[in-house]
């Protein structure tokens, strides 16, 4: 509806202001190397050569910068307003990492809806979320803002929360809604050695196959904007990759929005040796698909001289304009530029609180639970809660927006306090958060040996994952471990819980250990959901997106691999496996219990055969099972479905998500899951150059099970 206003403000709009839609600046630098761009940013905004800016939020500051371009500048093009608005913008929800630990994409929907309404009501139009970038590297610290190490699991999480940010798309211009971006085109998660930023180097199918599906599933769902991602891909770094952000984004999905750079992402390509220069850096860029430059100036700067020299073509020029404008317009921006300040939201709501505290405890994974320890029992004495993160606050998350400051988390104490109201509760930190400053542990033992039980919480403080946080040791920092050892041998009751930002390699200390409750990094409402946890308010029934490594010496280690010829057998010495290590991760990928129990029946097929042609027209085949609720307590179990190809004409991985669903049943009580599975779940893209999505005959193994250790397993024959 917009194509012809579009061509109308492209005919009357100078070189230079085309260019200067494609220019973004970062208000603040706290998201990137060097400092703000204010002065520049206002300067750029009078004269009509600024598009966007980041890191900007506010009625009134937005509105301030906002007058600059409408009123000012020649044309009065408004400038969109971006911010990394990734668990929350006032209310801060527990990491995604942790949400999609939840198997239930309506916890991710729901916090992209809150966060849409609070952020848009401040000025912003436009977040750089969802992260999708699927991983294998617990190393990598920005496994903490994305969904792990499945790609379907991903797709399910990209899209609900484009969904929950942007609606069905169709009413971008409402006061709630934020244009999303899904981030980072494409593979950076795979960066080697999991050290941020890093090369990645993948063959066509390990693309498709493992890296794009949360994309599609993104764009699927409307995705307004895609970001560049900060690696290469096979060689050619991804603000440079034709192949990647036109001829698959573009061209083969028929993405009508606009790509934007990372963060001086442009710039990079001189420094990857790519581009011999500033002018070469924004050609190549340009041609190869980034429409908008986040914070260097490549484009703004030499885009005329490209053009005068044919090294860009003003139809590519007009192209990138004319996606920028599009979203401009369906956003409303062009009729309604400003944010009503009268109407801001400055805090979270008691709605807002209750949601992030709920999405927290359905995020948390119960990893162990020895002879029920938990949940704690009602009217409970004493209790200690020990540990650095006992009386802590810094249990948002890494990427948590402006709330954070201004709202800090309910601590572990309070939550305990307030949930066990009855019982003496003290409190010591044991060790410092790095982990250095050992001094407190005796004062942490004698606070053990004084109390009923102790619950020890440790892990990392969020400023170790997340972007540049890259660790080589993954077991909890310092002297943390030498912590839950001292506490063990006191011989007196307690449990574990854990607060971090990705996996961790759990140490010996687990076996002393008589439960270890995963919490993540939790959000704003921490104290209260990790109490609701361990006193049984809520069951717990999340699950790893992501394996627990035994130690890091096993990285990468992830339950979708393929087999070797020679797979692991424990009695022969000529297979693949570490000398000095059992096989497998400590914990696997699906695995969580619950404080009750569930039995899942051998799986049903609505046929044993089917043909390759049927079901290419959208047919189906049905997986049904029965899971039933055995023990005494409500509880909810996470349904999950794997397939196996067996023999393939490129080898596939020994198991693949393709079904998951959260249930929750009452003591006793039984439901049927029915899973349906078409050609786009049993089939795969082979090897070819571009890529083919083949569904091949023969037979595959479906497993169905509350893990991808699940054995219950039928067989599918194509035929
Ligand atoms: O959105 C982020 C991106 O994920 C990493 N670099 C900075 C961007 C903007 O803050």
């Amino acid at each position: 509806p917009y194509e012809a206003k579009i061509k109308a403000l492209l005919g009357r709009m100078t070189v230079e202001e085309k260019l200067g839609q494609l220019q973004q600046m970062s208000w603040t630098g706290d998201t990137g190397p060097g400092g703000g761009q204010t002065d520049q940013a206002e300067k750029a905004a009078r004269t009509g050569r600024l598009g966007s800016v980041l890191n900007i939020y506010g009625a009134k500051s937005t509105n301030e910068l906002q007058r600059l371009a409408v009123e000012e500048s020649r044309l009065g093009i408004p400038l969109l307003f971006g911010l990394d608005v990734i668990h929350g913008f006032w209310t801060t929800f527990p990491i995604p990492l942790a949400q999609a630990s939840s198997f239930d994409p309506a916890v991710t929907e729901q916090d992209a809806e809150v966060s849409a309404a609070e952020a848009r009501s401040n000025g912003v139009r436009w977040t750089f979320s969802p992260m999708m970038d699927v991983t294998h590297e617990p190393r990598w610290g920005r496994i903490a803002e994305g969904s792990g190490e499945d790609p379907y699991l991903a797709a399910a999480f990209a899209a609900a929360k484009t969904r929950g940010y942007q609606g069905d798309g169709t009413h971008l211009d409402s006061d709630t809604r934020l244009a999303a971006c899904a981030k980072h085109f494409v593979a950076y998660g795979g960066a080697e050695g999991g050290r941020d930023y890093n090369t990645v180097d993948t063959s066509e199918a390990h693309l498709r196959n493992h890296y794009l599906p949360p994309f599609k599933a993104a764009l699927d769902a409307g995705v307004a904007t895609v970001m560049a991602s900060f690696n290469t891909v096979s060689g050619v770094p991804a603000h440079g990759n034709r192949h990647t952000l036109t001829d698959i984004l573009k061209d083969e999905w028929g993405f009508d929005g606009f790509v934007v750079s990372d963060y001086t992402g442009v710039q990079e390509l001189i420094v990857h040796g790519f581009a011999a220069d500033g002018a070469d850096a924004g050609r190549l860029a340009l041609n190869a698909g980034v429409d908008m430059e986040m914070v260097s100036t490549n484009l703004a700067d030499h885009g005329r001289q490209l053009l005068r020299s044919g090294r860009i073509t003003a139809r590519r020029l007009d192209d990138a304009v004319s996606r920028i404008l599009r979203l401009k317009f369906r956003l409303g921006l062009f009729d309604n530029p400003y944010a009503d300040e009268d109407a801001a939201v400055t805090e979270p709501t008691k709605q807002t609180r209750a949601a992030a505290r709920a999405t927290a405890a359905r995020s948390m994974v119960l990893l162990k639970n020895d002879k029920d320890a938990l949940p704690l029992r009602p009217g409970i004495g004493s209790i200690a809660v020990v540990g650095p993160f006992a009386d802590s606050n810094d249990l948002q998350g890494t990427w948590s927006g402006p709330g954070a400051g201004k709202f800090p988390a309910v601590t572990l104490l309070a939550g305990v306090k307030a949930a066990a109201p009855q019982a003496k509760v003290t409190s010591v930190a044991g060790v410092n958060a790095d982990g250095t400053d050992t001094s407190g542990i005796k004062d942490a033992v004698a606070a053990a040996q004084a109390a009923d039980l102790t619950v020890v919480v440790v892990g990392e403080p969020p400023a170790m994952s997340g972007e540049a946080s890259a660790r080589s040791d993954i077991t909890l920092p310092g002297a943390q471990e030498d912590l839950v050892t001292a506490i063990a041998a006191t011989g007196k009751p307690f449990v574990v819980v854990l607060v971090n930002g990705r996996p961790l390699t759990i140490g010996s200390w687990l076996d002393a250990a008589p439960a270890v409750l995963e919490a993540w990094h939790p959000g704003m409402e921490a104290g209260n959901a990790i109490a609701d946890v361990l006193f049984g308010a809520v069951n717990p029934g999340g699950k790893l997106p992501v394996s627990f490594p035994r130690t890091v010496g096993q990285i990468p280690i992830h339950y979708n691999h393929e087999n070797t010829g020679r797979p692991y057998d424990a009695n022969n010495k000529y297979t693949s496996k570490y000398l000095d290590l059992p096989d497998g991760p400590q914990f696997p990928f699906g695995h969580g219990l619950s404080y009750t129990t569930f039995t899942i029946s051998d799986p049903i097929l609505s046929t044993r055969r089917v043909s390759a042609g049927a079901l290419r027209k959208g047919d189906t085949v049905e997986v049904a099972v029965t899971v039933r609720n055995t023990g005494e307590r409500a509880g909810d179990e996470v349904v999950q479905l794997y397939l196996h190809d067996p023999v393939a004409s490129i080898v596939q991985p020994v198991r693949r998500l393709r079904g998951f669903r959260r249930v929750s049943l009452a003591p006793g009580k039984s439901t049927t899951v029915r899973f349906r599975l078409g050609a786009e779940d049993l089939g795969f893209w082979t090897h070819d150059t571009g890529g083919r999505f083949e569904l091949e005959t023969g037979d595959i193994d479906i497993y169905v099970g509350n893990s991808s250790t699940a054995t219950a397993r039928t067989t599918l024959t194509i035929g």
